[in-house]
């Protein structure tokens, strides 16, 4: 088992590229069972998500090329095959594996999926997505553990009302009605920059979808759609973990490659706390500078605080002067992060779904078990500006989302290292 040992309290300075997004990549990748030609991608991070993914996809007939997979390109063909069951001990590595399930029903008009099952950050259901597609005519059934589904005459378009805002619902919906007989009008969409930049994606290959704004989404079906060229939007959740760790512990950090529209709201928020943030078209300068001021955040869908970055936020706001609330509304368990920061030194109580954050002089080197992506991560920031030595166990869960996390950190001038 890898770990990562960081001595704190280098200051970080250089530039660090962003990568493409990994919750765009993965929608994206599963489009390519729309068509029967080349979906040619480029922009794609080298992550074991990304990999878990290909995998999934080549089970189900997918040509998976990753020839160049080390200059961020990737190319995918789905043929036709009667593989239609995405096996339980691929999906259970990585849930976003449900997103195979519209295009399959819309291309083969049955399919198997296992059921995801729980995570660390919550037992995440998929009662959306069975839901809205049986609105679209397809049948389910529950065996053994697996989703059975299939809608023998085909899908057919409809208006949808998705009870709560989902994004994976969101993708694989939009990405069945693609090829649904008629319109779909799917209102309470998700709206993050990842389902957008699938619909861009989609709609490349053909698809007719219109954004009417305010969370509706027209979706008219098509007899076929066609392979394209797409390049993937860079992680904004990459790109804001680094912009965190500048403010935690840099002389100055210029992160790259990034899309300044997809996380204005976040720096927004930032800049209201005088973190030091210079802001240029597509790229960020970032100084150490720290929280002075009790401020409450709650974790909303987008265009709110992201619930992907609520673990990162909360090691600078224990850095901060004054006592500061965050509330996760998104997930029902995503506080992993907090009985490891405290044994860091951190000072956080959690009551129900609120954490009350109090300040703590500086975090303390220690021995620290990564459990979900985002909470590993937070315990690398920590790590970044503690005194003394921190390491962190079961690494895989960091490289499920950040690529080249230790390298990118230590070209910036940082102590740490991979064992
Ligand atoms: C996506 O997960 C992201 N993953 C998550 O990122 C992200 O945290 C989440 O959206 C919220 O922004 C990918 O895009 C691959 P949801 P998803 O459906 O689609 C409940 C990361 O760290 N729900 O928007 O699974 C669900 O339990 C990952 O990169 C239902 O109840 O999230 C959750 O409480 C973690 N029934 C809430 O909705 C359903 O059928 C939001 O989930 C579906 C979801």
């Amino acid at each position: 088992m890898q770990k990562i040992i960081i001595n704190g309290g280098c200051p970080l300075n250089g530039s660090i590229h962003i990568s493409g997004s990994k919750n765009a990549a993965l929608p994206i990748m599963s489009a390519c069972i729309l068509t029967n030609d080349n979906l040619e991608l480029s922009n794609i991070p080298n992550l074991d998500d990304v990999n878990t993914m290909s995998k999934v996809l080549s089970s189900l007939g997918v040509d998976v090329n990753k020839d160049n997979i080390s200059e961020n390109k990737m190319i995918l063909c789905y043929k036709d095959s009667e593989q239609s069951i995405a096996e339980y001990d691929l999906v259970r590595k990585m849930r976003a594996s449900i997103l195979v399930l519209g295009p399959l029903l819309a291309r083969k008009r049955e399919a198997a999926v296992s059921l995801p099952g729980g995570c660390a950050i919550g037992d995440r259901p998929v009662d959306i997505h069975i839901e809205a597609l049986q609105k679209l005519g397809a049948e389910f059934s529950l065996d053994q553990g697996y989703i059975k589904c299939k809608a023998s005459k085909g899908l057919v378009g409809c208006k949808i009302d998705f009870p709560k805002i989902s994004v994976g619902a969101s993708e694989n919906i939009i990405m069945a009605a693609c090829l649904a007989k008629g319109e779909s009008q799917i209102n309470n969409i998700a709206i993050e920059p990842e389902v957008i930049d699938l619909v861009d994606c989609l709609k490349s290959m053909g698809a007719k979808i219109e954004l009417t704004g305010n969370r509706t989404i027209l979706v008219q079906g098509v007899d076929e759609m066609k392979g394209t060229s797409y390049s993937i939007i860079p992680d904004r959740i990459e790109t804001l973990t680094y912009v965190i760790a500048g403010a935690l512990t840099a002389e100055n950090l210029l992160i790259k490659d990034i899309n300044i529209s997809h996380i204005q709201n976040v720096l927004d928020l930032l800049l209201k706390l005088n973190i030091n943030v210079d802001v240029r078209s597509n790229e960020i300068s970032i100084k150490k500078s720290l929280i002075n001021e009790s401020i409450e955040l709650d974790t909303e869908e987008f265009p709110g605080f992201p619930t992907d970055l609520q673990a990162q936020m909360m090691v600078l706001m224990s850095l901060g002067k004054k006592k500061s609330i965050i509330r996760e509304n998104i997930f029902e368990n995503r506080f992993m992060h907090v009985s490891e920061l405290n044994r860091m030194g951190g000072n956080i109580e959690i009551s129900g779904k609120k954490a009350i954050i109090h300040p703590c002089e500086n975090f303390l080197g220690a021995q620290v078990m990564a459990t979900d992506l985002r909470a590993s991560v937070s315990l690398v920031l920590a790590g970044l500006v503690a005194n003394g030595e921190t390491t962190l166990n079961r690494v895989y869960h960091l490289d499920r989302g950040y690529e080249n996390i230790e390298t990118k950190l230590q070209s910036c001038g940082a102590d740490i290292k991979r064992i």
